[in-house]
């Protein structure tokens, strides 16, 4: 019988994950026997495709787009930053039943005020899109005591729908794209649109930017990705793309996992990534 523990992330598409690669690196610094799983699962097919990794004895799964909300509604139990954000990205089978966590706030707060050492107290802060990414990340950088957080949005609504429901928590507010007041000096821009990983350029805030501008992108690649290049292209400070965020979100599952933190750092640096 073997005592491999069995992980594994489920999306749609999912074929380009670095997850396995990230988990695996983890497991092998921290001497953890695990195994983790690519599994393209389509959004009618999740339910049956995560109680059914339950059922074989799967100890626990990452959760990737577009299914962050939606596998929110199967679980027994919801952290609170995980029902803050409407969504999960991580799930731990516990007996016979699903814990479902959000660590992507935390991996955006640690790879910024951590290994990048950008001061969110205090900051101004524009985000860029109000989709499902964009709710992870709203309620933990409001907690770190901004100035402001503006979203801006193609669609309004879908930033006003957030911000009503965390306003609780700090000043935030919300805007279009074309409203976006260039009377701010913003110390932070995350880009959290998905339009650069469809190929689409945005109306970016052309004077948003100014010369102390932290740029972020939620979104990375190889390449720079699109909104990287035109955050340098107008002077930002710095312009740096979301390979930490990733790897600390999975750095905290693993730990809720494996009860085990591991050290990120030489993860980022074998992945041959620059942060
Ligand atoms: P995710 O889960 O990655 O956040 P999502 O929920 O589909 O993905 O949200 C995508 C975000 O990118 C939305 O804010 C979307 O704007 P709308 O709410 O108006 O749809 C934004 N977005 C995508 N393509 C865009 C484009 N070409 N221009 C501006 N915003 C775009």
């Amino acid at each position: 019988m073997t005592t491999t523990d069995r992980y594994g992330v489920m999306g749609y598409p999912v074929s380009h994950s670095r997850s396995p690669v990230i988990h695996r690196l983890f497991a092998l610094q921290t001497n953890q026997d695990i195994q983790y799983e690519l599994l393209q699962v389509s959004a009618e097919k999740l339910e049956t495709a995560v109680r059914q990794f339950q059922r074989t004895g799967g100890k626990g799964l990452n959760i990737t787009v577009p299914h962050k909300a939606e596998v929110a509604r199967l679980c027994n139990h919801l952290s609170e930053r995980a029902s803050t954000a409407g969504a999960a990205n991580t799930l731990s089978f516990v007996d016979s039943e699903i814990h479902g966590d959000n660590t992507d706030g935390i991996g955006l707060l640690r790879d910024l005020a951590v290994n990048l050492g950008v001061h969110l107290e205090a900051a101004d802060i524009l985000i860029l899109g109000a989709g499902g990414a964009t709710r992870g990340i709203v309620g933990p950088l409001l907690e770190m005591q901004p100035a402001s957080l503006l979203i801006a949005n193609r669609t309004v609504g879908k930033a006003e729908l957030i911000a009503d429901q965390l306003k609780r928590l700090g000043p935030v507010s919300t805007c279009t794209f074309d409203d976006i007041p260039v009377d701010t000096d913003y110390d932070l821009i995350i880009n959290a649109t998905s339009a650069g990983f469809k190929g689409e350029t945005p109306p970016y805030p052309e004077n948003a930017v100014s010369p102390g501008t932290f740029c972020y992108d939620l979104s990375y690649g190889l390449k720079p990705t699109p909104f990287s290049v035109w955050a340098r292209e107008h002077g930002a400070a710095r312009s740096v793309m979301g390979w930490g965020m990733l790897v600390e979100q999975a750095a905290e599952s693993f730990s809720i996992w494996r009860k085990v933190r591991p050290d990120t750092a030489p993860v980022l640096k074998q992945m041959k990534i620059t942060a």
